[in-house]
């Protein structure tokens, strides 16, 4: 009997997500706790991780202070054989129009998180500018936000 041809090739692979972290989210943990809880950033990158494997996805978590770095790695996401990004751009949120502009560029999908509603807070955090090209945001759920963006990167 005729072997069947074997599966595309995307259907054998792993779909990996990257997860970008912008500035002060490093301090996770200490930082304001009573605003963004008490989980570290590899806390949430342990969370992401364990949910990654229960959907059959890989989950890279990165962290940077500088808008440059965040830059280059939205331009490198896709060569880098990534599916989609999970973006906390932190308060460059709200004043990176470089950022947005990345966003638009690339073909991938980008979500963006917030473990807290900035909707909420203070008049400067209303606006979004990474929002304006995300294809979804997720906020307000303190680490279960990026728990939540997983899933629904997992669904696109
Ligand atoms: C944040 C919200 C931003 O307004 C703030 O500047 C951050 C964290 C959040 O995850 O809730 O750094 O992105």
């Amino acid at each position: 009997m005729p072997s069947s041809p074997p599966p595309p090739h995307s259907a054998t692979q792993t779909r990996r997500i990257l997860v970008l972290n912008g500035p002060n989210l490093n301090l996770l943990g200490t930082r304001e706790p009573a605003i963004y809880g008490s989980a570290t950033l590899a806390d949430i990158a342990a969370l992401l991780e364990a949910r990654g494997e229960e959907l059959g996805l890989e989950v890279e978590c990165r962290q940077s202070n500088h808008e440059g770095v965040l830059l280059d790695w939205l331009q490198q996401a896709e060569s880098e054989g990534f599916a989609s990004v999970l973006l906390n751009a932190g308060a460059y949120t709200h004043t990176s129009i470089a950022l947005l502009d990345a966003i638009r560029a690339i073909a991938l999908p980008v979500i963006e998180v917030h473990l807290s509603d900035p909707s909420q807070r203070e008049e400067f955090r209303h606006l979004s500018y990474v929002g304006m090209a995300a294809v979804d945001t997720v906020q307000g759920l303190g680490a279960q936000s990026y728990v939540v963006a997983l899933e629904r990167a997992a669904a696109l």
